[in-house]
C-alpha cells in the first residue's frame, strides 16, 4: 500500500521471502497498473479495491508517516494483518488504539524494522546471547546522511507533517538496534535536538537501560556520519558499518580480528519472513517487534 520511493525494495524483499506478492495498491489505478507491469505483479489495485479483496491477508503499509495511523485503521477494520513501515505511528495514542483494534480483531500488527531481521543482525544477536563478547556494557550507533540543506528535495510530508524530520526518518534505526541488542527496557535517557524550519535536522541521545547497559545514538541530515554500530562487551566487541543492511561485521576479541559474514538476497525479506512465521504460529504480536518494542522506540522520537 503506497507505491513511493521505498516500494521497489519492499517488492524485492517480498519476492525473496516466504510470502506471495499478490497485488500492488496505489491511490491511482494507472500508477498501480504501470508498476505491476514493470515488476510483473498480477493484480493492480486502488486502496479501496485492496481493502475489499478477500485474497489479501497481509498489507505492507509504505505510505507517509503521518498517514500510517489512518491506513492501519482501514486495513485492520478490513480484517487484514498489517506490517507498517517505520516509524509505525507518530504518537502513543495512535499506537495503543491500533494494537487494541488488532487484538480485538485477532490480527497481527507489527512495525517494519528490517534492520533487526537481517541475517547479519540475527547472527550477531546469537553470538551476543552465547556470550561471545561477554556482558554488553556499551553500544554506539549512528545513521546520518548529508542532505546539504536541500530539504526541498524531501517529500513534503517528511518535513511539515507529524512524523517529520531525521529522527523519525533515519534516527529510528540506531535506536531500534540499541533497544534490541540491549534486551532491556529504557530506564532513563537524554536528548539533544536541533530544529531547522519545523523539523529536527540533528539529534543525539544517551540511553541508560534497566540492565545497566549504556548507549549513545546520533542521527543527522546535516552531515554524513560513520554510520556504524559498535557493541562493546567485557570480552570483546563487534563493529558493523551500515548495520541496517550489511552482510559483514568485525569481531575483536583477545587481540585478534575476525570477520563475521553471511549471505543475503534482500535486506527486507527477513522481517517479512518473521511476520509470516508469527502468523503461522498464530501469534498476535511479534516477540521481537512487539507493541512494547515500538513504544520503547517512540519514547525517544520528537
Ligand atoms: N525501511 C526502510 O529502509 C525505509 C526507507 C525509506 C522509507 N521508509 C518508510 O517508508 C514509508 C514511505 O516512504 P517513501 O520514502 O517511500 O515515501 P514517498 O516516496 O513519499 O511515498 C509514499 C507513498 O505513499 C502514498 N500516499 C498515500 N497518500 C499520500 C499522500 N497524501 N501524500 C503522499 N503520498 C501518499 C503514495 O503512493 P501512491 O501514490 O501509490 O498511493 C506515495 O508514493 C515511510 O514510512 C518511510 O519512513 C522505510
Amino acid at each position: 500500500m503506497g507505491l513511493g520511493k521505498i516500494a521497489p525494495r519492499i517488492i524485492n524483499g517480498i519476492r525473496h521471502s516466504k510470502g506471495h506478492l499478490y497485488a500492488l495498491a496505489s491511490r491511482d489505478i494507472n500508477k498501480s497498473r504501470r508498476l505491476c507491469q514493470e515488476y510483473g505483479v498480477e493484480n493492480a489495485l486502488t486502496y479501496e479495491m485492496m481493502l475489499e479483496d478477500q485474497n489479501i491477508d497481509i498489507v505492507y503499509i509504505a505510505t507517509p508517516n503521518y498517514l500510517h495511523y489512518e491506513h492501519a485503521l482501514k486495513c485492520l477494520n478490513a480484517h487484514k494483518n498489517v506490517i507498517v513501515e517505520k516509524p509505525i505511528f507518530t504518537n502513543e495514542k495512535e499506537l495503543e488504539l491500533c494494537f487494541k483494534l488488532a487484538n480485538d480483531n485477532n490480527l497481527l500488527l507489527m512495525e517494519a524494522h528490517k534492520g533487526l531481521f537481517t541475517p547479519l543482525i540475527k547472527k550477531i544477536k546469537g553470538l551476543i546471547d552465547e556470550g561471545v563478547i561477554g556482558d554488553i556494557k556499551m553500544i554506539e550507533a549512528q545513521d546520518a546522511s548529508n542532505l546539504k540543506g536541500r530539504y526541498d528535495l524531501l517529500s513534503a510530508w517528511s518535513k511539515d507533517k507529524a512524523g517529520a524530520g531525521c529522527l523519525f526518518d533515519i534516527g529510528v534505526y540506531p535506536i531500534a538496534l540499541e533497544n534490541f541488542l540491549s534486551s532491556s527496557k529504557i530506564k532513563d535517557y537524554q536528548l539533544d535536538l536541533k530544529n531547522e524550519q519545523s523539523f529536527v535536522t540533528f539529534a543525539q541521545g544517551q540511553i541508560i537501560y534497566e540492565n545497566g547497559i549504556r548507549a549513545h545514538f546520533l542521527t543527522s541530515w546535516e552531515s554524513d556520519g560513520e554510520n556504524c554500530a559498535h557493541i562493546y562487551g567485557t570480552k570483546g566487541s563487534i563493529h558493523i558499518h551500515n548495520f541496517w543492511k550489511n552482510t559483514k561485521a568485525k569481531l575483536l576479541k583477545d587481540g585478534c580480528e575476525e570477520t563475521i559474514e553471511v549471505s543475503m538476497a534482500s535486506d527486507f525479506s527477513g522481517e517479512i519472513d518473521h511476520f509470516i512465521d508469527c502468523l503461522d504460529q498464530s501469534l498476535r504480536q511479534s516477540p521481537i517487534m512487539s507493541k512494547e518494542a515500538s513504544l520503547e522506540i517512540l519514547k525517544l522520537l520528537r
